[in-house]
């Protein structure tokens, strides 16, 4: 064996092989790029591909998509432990919770071949967005709003938050996003999913650890903190003021950085116009002076460039929807990565089981109690 690496946070190290996404130069999901992706393609249609392996025909889409929308619903005993679960619980909790529910109501949860796996796949991405705005409607005291069957999953989650139809650009820019979040290959949340998936674990345990992972600011939710920051700041010059005094706390500003990007998150790039035109159509146009501010200092003093989440968090801000929200819908989408991920592994599987250096104490014997002062 060879003599073993050890790199703090697993950094740079090839921990696997995946033919799911790439992000070497760009951001390529199956090999098509994300901003191709992101201009022409569907949440639907990226899903079946990240999933699948090859860009859907009209037929395969059709019927995937049928698959998806038909599943659309929750049992009426998760309906009810989403409205008696306590009202300050986050929802990143009841996401979690969410996922490992939906497997006692699963059929296939104990099978985990390929058939059934990529069958649970379609019905998990179809029903957290219930579990999500369900659980919304009713811890804000409203009915429930089923969803639209003949309608997408991003308009079906502005409409059953709502209960209106949602305006079409809104549903775009939502759908983009749901894109953008699909994949992004060993990221903390996957590598999770493919641990467990190495284990010949199921699909519903992996997905709950996954979410468990994608929770923390660190990682998935960031896009919830930048909010924490962005709507306290009124104006781009409290808002220099405010980063440079964090910086030289030494603080993250969340939204900021990337383990592998470090020239630039393809994905902050391609949010950012929609961002400046939801900006515009809603009002927020001070918010985005403040973001770009921030952007542009965080840059000059660290060379740190935004990632995925700091337009994905205004965007959503942007649409109006609660803060704790975003976070779960990086969980809808990267529900689709992580499900091809354990498809990946146990179509090849090896148990996934790093070694330690051991820094504790040296050799010694058992001391009995009374002698230990
Ligand atoms: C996601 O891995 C993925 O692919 C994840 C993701 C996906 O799609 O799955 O892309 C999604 O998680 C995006 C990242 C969201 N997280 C945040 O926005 C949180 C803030 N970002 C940082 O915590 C940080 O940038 C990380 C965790 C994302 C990456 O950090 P690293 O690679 O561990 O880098 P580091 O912490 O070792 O920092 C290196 C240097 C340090 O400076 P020095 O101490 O050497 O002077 O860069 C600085 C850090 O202080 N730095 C930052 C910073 N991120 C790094 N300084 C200020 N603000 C930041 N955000």
């Amino acid at each position: 064996m060879n003599e073993a690496i050890y790199r703090p946070g697993l950094e740079g190290i090839i921990a696997g092989e995946t033919s799911i996404s790439s992000i070497a130069d760009g951001l390529r999901y199956r090999g098509y790029p994300i901003e191709q992706l992101a201009q022409y393609s569907t949440f639907e249609e990226v899903a079946y591909l990240v999933l699948h392996g090859e860009l859907p025909t009209r037929a395969q889409l059709d019927f995937f998509t049928g698959q998806l929308r038909q599943a659309m619903e929750l049992p009426q005993e998760i309906v009810s432990t989403l409205r008696d679960i306590p009202a300050d619980v986050p929802m990143m909790d009841v996401m979690r919770t969410g996922a490992s529910l939906l497997g006692h109501w699963d059929p296939q949860a104990q099978d985990i071949s390929a058939q059934a796996t990529l069958d649970k796949a379609v019905r998990l991405v179809a029903r957290l967005p219930l579990v999500m705005c369900y659980r919304h409607r009713l811890r804000s005291g409203q009915e429930v709003v089923p969803p639209e069957p003949g309608r997408s999953v991003a308009w079906n989650i502005l409409w059953m938050l709502r209960g209106q139809e949602p305006q079409p650009d809104h549903v775009r820019a939502l759908d983009v996003t749901l894109i953008l979040y699909v994949e992004h290959e060993f990221n903390a949340s996957t590598f999770t999913a493919r641990v467990v998936a190495s284990t010949l674990s199921d699909l519903h345990s992996a997905v709950t650890a996954a979410i468990g992972a994608l929770k923390g600011p660190l990682h998935g939710g960031a896009n919830e903190r930048v909010m924490d920051y962005l709507s306290k700041l009124s104006s781009a010059e409290e808002a220099e003021t405010w980063v440079k005094q964090a910086l030289e706390r030494k603080e993250r500003i969340m939204g900021f950085g990337h383990r592998v990007y470090r020239t630039g998150d393809p994905r902050a790039a391609i949010l950012a116009p929609y961002c400046e035109q939801l900006a515009r159509q809603t009002g927020n146009e001070a918010m985005e002076a403040v973001a770009g501010r921030i952007e542009q200092v965080v840059r000059e003093q660290k060379n740190i460039p935004p990632n995925v989440d700091y337009p994905a968090g205004r965007l959503y801000y942007y649409l109006g929807l609660p803060v704790d929200l975003y976070t779960p819908l990086f969980v809808i989408s990267r529900t689709v990565g992580w499900s091809a991920h354990v498809l990946e592994q146990q179509a090849a599987n090896r148990l996934i089981r790093p070694r330690a250096r051991y820094v504790g104490a040296e050799p010694r014997d058992y001391v009995p109690v009374e002698q230990r002062g």
